[in-house]
């Protein structure tokens, strides 16, 4: 498995891609269009250069990790000769189900498919394929050079083998797998975003504040960082869409999504990448310039 392909290059795709790679794996990166490519590969070098500063990678590392991405945006060409895709193109249903009918044409028959889906149903992705025993998910959360978990995903079908090989394949990058069933959301999901949608009713119903609501849960949970503001740092387009797969896989009304959130999600806040969510960000810097009580 020294050979890992990781198909799209945004968010979580340049940081799984750069975990492999400083590693020691040889990764090639598959995307639509090089300009993507070429950007990620601009993310990696100054998340590289971050961890050089703080001490916790040398020079030589950086170099070499940089050394150990290639770049593709031929599905075929980049994920030909992989013992392990880890796919993490756009959260669309139609999307995924596409690759991964491609990919199993395209690997070798001991190729184990993995997706980094935050909800998506880890059985439906494997059964169009012929090997549904080798289909995983493996849910890296963000950002992934420095997160320890992967929520490891067994569908259906999995088979123990394939999970052994992603739990020490997890270790060996110096990450922490824990299993959990294919089920709405996961475990982390299904967790965290009721608390999220809790926390948007919070504010829809008047209850308190945008800060109130993040500082109580900051000072009194000993979170690091407020739900709303988490929700703006996840993207309040991806919130809503994982409230629905819940909703939805379980038909409760407990996961039904705060007409708040979907009314800023058709409003296009999207929260820190559309520069405006809970909060407003100064563009293309993350950092927060406004906050405060939000208004109806
Ligand atoms: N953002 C998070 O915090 C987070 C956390 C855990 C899991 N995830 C999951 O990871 C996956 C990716 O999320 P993201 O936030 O990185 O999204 P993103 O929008 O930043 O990146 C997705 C990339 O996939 C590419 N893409 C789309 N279709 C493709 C195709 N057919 N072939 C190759 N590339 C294609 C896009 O061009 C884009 O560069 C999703 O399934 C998401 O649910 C996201």
């Amino acid at each position: 498995m020294n050979n890992i392909s990781v198909i799209g290059a945004g968010t979580m795709g340049n940081g799984i891609a750069h975990t492999f790679a400083q590693f020691g794996y040889q990764v090639s990166l598959i995307d639509v269009k090089q300009d993507f490519l070429d950007k990620a590969i601009i993310t990696i070098g100054s998340n590289l250069d971050r961890q050089v500063k703080k001490g916790t990678i040398s020079d030589e590392i950086k170099e070499k990790t940089l050394a150990n991405i290639k770049t593709f945006t031929s599905l075929e060409k980049g994920a030909e000769k992989a013992g392990l895709v880890v796919e993490a193109a756009s959260e669309n249903v139609e999307i995924k189900l596409d690759i991964f009918r491609q990919l199993d044409g395209i690997c070798n028959e001991c190729t184990i498919l993995a997706s980094n889906t935050s909800s998506i149903s880890i059985t439906k992705i494997a059964a169009v394929t012929k090997r549904p025993d080798k289909v995983i998910g493996m849910h890296f959360m963000n950002p992934v050079p420095l997160m320890k978990l992967v929520e490891v995903i067994k569908g259906y079908s999995t088979s123990e083998e394939t999970c052994r090989k992603i739990f020490e394949l997890s270790v060996n990058i110096d990450k922490i797998p824990i299993e959990a069933d294919d089920y709405p959301g996961f475990v982390a999901n299904r967790i965290l975003m009721p608390m999220i949608n809790e926390a948007i009713y919070t504010l829809f119903e008047g209850v308190a504040g945008v800060e109130e609501i993040d500082n109580v849960m900051k000072l009194g949970m000993a979170h690091p960082m407020g739900p709303l503001q988490l929700a703006d740092f996840i993207g309040l387009d991806v919130c809503l869409s994982i409230l629905t797969v819940l909703y939805d896989g379980f038909r409760n009304p407990k996961y039904a999504p705060c007409p708040l959130l979907i009314n800023m999600v058709e409003a296009g806040k999207k929260g820190i990448k559309s520069g405006e969510g809970f909060y407003q960000y100064t563009k293309g810097s993350k950092e927060l310039i406004v906050s405060g009580r939000f208004r109806k």
